[in-house]
C-alpha cells in the first residue's frame, strides 16, 4: 500500500465524525471570549436536544409515510407503533434531562445570558417541524403563531438557510399524523361492516343508549348514598350524555372516524383490533410524553428565571404554561370520557370478522 493510500480502517471518530462534531462547542463565530464552563453546559444540552429533535422528526416521518396510503398494512402498524415509542421514550429521556439544565445556578445563567441577545428556543426550527408533523395548527396555538411565517420572516431577514425554509416548506405540505391517522381511523369496520354509514349510526345510538342506562343507574345510586339530590346530579350526568352525542353525532351526523375511534376502543378483545388499539395508545402515550416534556421545562425555566421575560421576548414562564393546554389527537382524549364497562356493551355484531377467540 503507498504512504497516502486511504486507510480503509473505520474507527470510532470517523464514523461518528466526531472531530467535527466536538468542535461545535465554542457558541457562533466571534464569540469571545470562549465559553465558561457553565456556558459551554448550556450549549452542550441545547445541542443534545435538537440531536433527538432530529431522530424524531425522522421517525414521525417514517411513522406517517407508512400510515398514509389508501391502505395500511396490517403488518405496518407495529412498525409504526415502535417509531412512535421511540418518539415517547426520547420525549421521556428529554423530560428528566432538564435536570441536568437544572445544575446551573440562576446567577451563573446570569453571567452569560446576555450573549444570547434575542436567540431563544422558540426559534428551534426542530422543535416546530415536529409539532407540524404531529398536526399541532397554528389556530391552536398561543395568540395563533404561525411557525411559517415566522421562518419565512427569519429566512427573507437572512437568518434562517435556505436548506432549512426548503425543509420546512417541504415538512408543510405533507399531511399530519393526526390527519391520516383520523383518516385510517374513518376506515375501521364496525361490526363487520366498513364504510357503512347506517351500520356506524346504529354502533353509536346503541353506545349513547348504554351510556344513558348508566346514566341513571348512576343518578339512583348517588341519591340512595345520599352525594346528592336528583337536581344537583342529574344535569350533570345529562350533560356528560349530551357532549357525547355532539361528539359521536355533531349536527345529527355520523363522523366515521370518531365511531371507528369508539369501536376500537370499546372492543379491546378482538384480536384484529388489538393493534390498531395499540397503536391508538401509543399516540396518546407520545402526546402526554411530549406535555411532561414541555411542563418540566416551564419548571426548570421558573427556577432558573423566575417570572422574568424570555429572551425570544414572551412572557417567558407564562407563555410555557400556556403551552401544556395544547392538545393535538383531540379526539382520542375525548372518547375516553365516554367509554363504558364492556360488559355493559352487547356483544359485537359479525365479531367472527375480527377473528374472535372461541371458548374452547
Ligand atoms: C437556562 C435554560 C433555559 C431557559 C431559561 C429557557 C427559557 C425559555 C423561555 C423563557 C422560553 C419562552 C420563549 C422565550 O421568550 O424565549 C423558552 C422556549 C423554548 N425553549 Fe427554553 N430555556 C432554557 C433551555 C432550553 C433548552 C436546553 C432547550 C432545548 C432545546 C429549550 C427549548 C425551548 C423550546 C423548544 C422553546 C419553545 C417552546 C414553545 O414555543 O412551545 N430551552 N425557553
Amino acid at each position: 500500500m503507498s504512504e497516502d493510500a486511504p486507510d480503509t480502517r473505520m474507527t470510532y471518530g470517523n464514523y461518528l465524525q466526531l472531530d467535527k462534531l466536538l468542535s461545535l462547542q465554542s457558541g457562533p463565530k466571534g464569540h469571545t471570549p470562549a465559553p465558561s464552563n457553565h456556558e459551554m453546559h448550556f450549549i452542550v444540552v441545547h445541542q443534545a436536544f435538537e440531536l433527538w429533535f432530529k431522530q424524531i422528526n425522522r421517525e414521525l416521518e417514517e411513522a406517517l409515510s407508512l400510515l398514509n396510503v389508501e391502505e395500511v398494512d396490517e403488518k405496518n402498524i407495529p412498525v409504526i407503533v415502535s417509531h412512535l415509542e421511540r418518539c415517547s421514550e426520547i420525549f421521556r429521556l428529554l423530560a428528566s434531562q432538564w435536570k441536568v439544565m437544572e445544575t446551573l445556578a440562576p446567577q451563573d445563567f446570569l453571567a452569560f445570558r446576555d450573549r444570547l441577545g434575542t436567540s431563544s428556543g422558540f426559534e428551534s426550527w426542530q422543535m416546530r417541524t415536529l409539532e407540524m408533523l404531529l398536526g399541532l395548527e397554528s389556530e391552536q396555538r398561543i395568540g395563533g403563531m404561525d411557525p411559517m411565517e415566522h421562518n419565512r420572516k427569519l429566512h427573507s431577514e437572512g437568518k434562517l438557510s435556505d436548506s432549512v425554509m426548503t425543509e420546512m416548506n417541504r415538512i408543510d405540505s405533507l399531511p399530519s399524523l393526526n390527519e391520516v391517522l383520523l383518516r385510517w381511523l374513518a376506515r375501521t369496520p364496525v361490526n363487520g361492516v366498513a364504510g357503512d354509514e347506517n351500520v356506524m349510526r346504529d354502533f353509536v345510538e346503541g353506545h349513547l343508549k348504554v351510556m344513558q342506562e348508566h346514566g341513571e343507574s348512576v343518578i339512583a345510586h348517588m341519591i340512595k348514598i345520599g352525594h346528592g339530590s336528583e337536581e344537583t346530579i342529574r344535569p350533570r350526568i345529562e350533560s356528560g350524555i349530551n357532549s357525547a352525542r355532539d361528539f359521536l353525532l355533531p349536527d345529527d351526523k355520523v363522523v366515521p372516524a370518531r365511531a371507528g375511534l369508539l369501536f376500537i376502543e370499546s372492543y379491546r378483545e378482538l384480536p384484529l383490533l388489538s393493534w390498531p388499539r395499540r397503536l391508538i395508545d401509543t399516540v396518546v402515550d407520545l402526546e402526554e410524553s411530549m406535555l411532561l416534556f414541555r411542563s418540566h421545562h416551564a419548571r426548570m425555566v421558573e427556577r432558573m428565571i423566575g417570572r422574568r421575560m424570555g429572551t425570544g421576548g414572551s412572557s417567558g414562564v407564562d407563555y410555557l404554561d400556556m403551552t401544556l393546554k395544547y392538545r393535538i389527537f383531540t379526539d382520542l382524549w375525548a372518547v375516553r370520557t365516554m367509554l363504558v364497562k364492556r360488559e355493559a356493551l352487547a356483544d359485537p355484531a359479525n365479531s367472527e370478522f375480527y377473528g374472535y377467540a372461541s371458548d374452547n
